[in-house]
């Protein structure tokens, strides 16, 4: 799968995207508000080499795809799709940017394409997004999206010796498809 959007190209990961994720992973403003599961090369590999397989799943219910910025190839961030319940057609989506491109709209771009393949092609009837309340930056690219907070879930995570709430926010295809008309 690989999706170009007016500044971006999103495509599949790859092995060799391991030095971009590593670089990313080592900026600590990434971890500030998520569990640091990449803090290690056997870390970051085992993650792409999930992502590699994924994609040949059929019928593929993950999507774990690199962010790019053209003309430059290399990773600048992340986002994912991934099934959650397969009975309501609902899917997950997460984002992750390089430190050094935030505050320039990249990830909003890059999700809300990832949101049109999610609705347009995985015929999604609603997609979700979690995270830690104080993780400011990710609500506002949730409500730049369109997405509705659908309810806050107490104390779901353990951040920084302390439980902690998460916002779950969701769009509905009709809301997707309304705003896109
Ligand atoms: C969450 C995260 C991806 C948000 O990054 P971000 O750069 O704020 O989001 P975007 O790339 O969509 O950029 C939006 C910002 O660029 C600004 N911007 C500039 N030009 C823009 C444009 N053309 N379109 C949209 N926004 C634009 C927006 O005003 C916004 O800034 P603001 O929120 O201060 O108003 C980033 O903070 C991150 O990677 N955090 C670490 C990992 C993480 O926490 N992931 C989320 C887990 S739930």
């Amino acid at each position: 799968m690989e999706i170009r959007t007016e500044h971006l190209f999103i495509r599949e990961m790859r092995l060799d995207d391991l030095d971009a994720l590593m670089e990313m992973a080592s900026y600590p403003e990434m971890h500030t508000y998520e569990h640091h599961s990449m803090s290690t090369e056997i870390q970051v590999r085992n993650y792409l080499e999930g992502a590699i397989s994924w994609a040949g799943e059929q019928p593929r219910t993950r999507y774990r795809m690199a962010i790019t910025i053209p003309p430059s190839d290399r990773m600048r961030g992340r986002v994912g799709l991934t099934l959650n319940w397969e009975e309501i057609l609902e899917w997950e989506i997460g984002w992750h940017l390089h430190y050094q491109d935030w505050g320039k709209g990249v990830v909003t771009e890059a999700a809300r394409a990832l949101l049109c393949f999610a609705f347009r092609e995985l015929k999604a009837h609603r997609v979700v997004a979690y995270c830690n309340v104080h993780n400011e930056r990710s609500v506002r690219v949730m409500q730049r999206l369109g997405m509705q907070q659908d309810g806050r879930l107490r104390q779901t995570r353990w951040w920084n010796g302390r439980w902690v709430d998460e916002f779950v926010y969701a769009i509905l295809e009709e809301d997707f498809f309304q705003a896109s008309t």
